[in-house]
């Protein structure tokens, strides 16, 4: 199985898009761009001792909050500044990685820290997403060694000094994990990050935003949407508590109310919205249990 699920040379109009997606607070997209230059600037002029960056960005945050499409945009974004210079983007499977044949982990880590990301940060900028942080820097002090096989004991080992490699042999790369579980991340992992933001749930403004964007999307496509923009408040309300999946999730499970709306989104009525916003509350709440 590859560890690289993705690649691609940036900026890149996809990734542009992830970047303008996700709808979350504007000072919290500056500090990540901030942080993300500041990490690749300084790490070329000053040793690690001088200035001890890793070069490591954490979002952390519940299912469907925006974290792995806000690493993608951010990714883009990077490389916007960094005008003149492509840079690279490689995305890791940590689950592929971590699955590997027992013994093989620590192995598959360790090449991935000393080997492929230094090689392809040579003389130009990478940025990694390591996305699901948690299994390949899974929290030593949680695991029972036998539920958890020594190897991914060892495997979180190499992920912690292959941050370290990185942050003094490659400072041309940027890592950007992602994880749902910060606390069975390992404590030592993330202390080396140089930023941890967390995301949540959008908030009024946000879901406004989100359920505007989507009926234009509706709209650019099927007359007659308009309609439903004078209810776009309503429906924010009722969306409280939704994460950003859900609630995208939720307006296209709008137009599939009928057999007819689903030919036709535009004649989607503002009642049939309302009604599948709610059947996502109730959804999520079921979830809930089950977990
Ligand atoms: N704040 C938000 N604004 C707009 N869209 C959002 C927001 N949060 C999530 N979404 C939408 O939800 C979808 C899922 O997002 P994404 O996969 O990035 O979430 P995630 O946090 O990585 O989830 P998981 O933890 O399950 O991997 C995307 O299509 C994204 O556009
Ligand atoms: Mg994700």
């Amino acid at each position: 199985m590859s560890v690289i699920v993705d690649e691609a040379i940036l900026p890149n109009p996809t990734f542009k898009s992830a970047w303008d997606t996700i709808k979350t607070d504007s000072a919290q997209k500056e500090r990540l761009i901030a942080q993300s230059l500041l990490a690749l600037t300084l790490r070329r002029s000053f040793t690690f001792e001088q200035m001890p960056i890793h070069g490591l960005i954490v979002l952390s945050g519940e299912p469907g909050t925006g974290k792995t499409t806000l690493a993608r945009g951010l990714a883009h974004k990077i490389s916007e500044a960094l005008t003149g210079h492509s840079v690279n983007f490689m995305q890791v499977d940590a689950h592929a990685m971590t699955s590997a044949s027992l013994g093989k982990s620590q192995k598959e880590v360790t090449k991935l820290f000393t080997q492929t990301i230094p090689e392809r940060a040579n003389g130009k900028a990478l940025i990694v997403l390591l996305d699901e942080v948690e299994t390949l820097a899974a929290d030593r002090q949680r695991m029972s060694l036998e539920a958890n096989p020594v190897d991914v004991h060892r495997a979180t080992d190499a992920a912690l000094a292959g941050a370290d490699h990185v942050a003094r042999h490659a400072p041309n790369a940027l890592l950007i994990a992602t994880t749902n579980y910060p606390d069975a991340v390992d404590r030592a992992f993330l202390s080396r990050a140089d930023l941890i933001e967390t995301m949540g749930p959008p908030t009024a403004e946000a879901r406004k935003a989100i359920i505007q964007e989507t009926l234009d999307l509706f709209g650019s496509k099927w007359s007659g949407i308009d309609r439903l923009k004078s209810h776009i408040s309503r429906f924010a309300s009722e969306a409280e508590g939704l994460d950003g999946r859900a609630l995208r999730k939720a307006l296209i499970a709008a137009a599939a109310s009928t057999p007819t709306t689903a030919m036709n989104p535009g004649k989607m009525t503002a009642e049939q919205v309302s009604h599948a916003i709610k059947r996502a509350h109730a959804g999520r709440q079921a979830k809930k249990v089950a977990a």
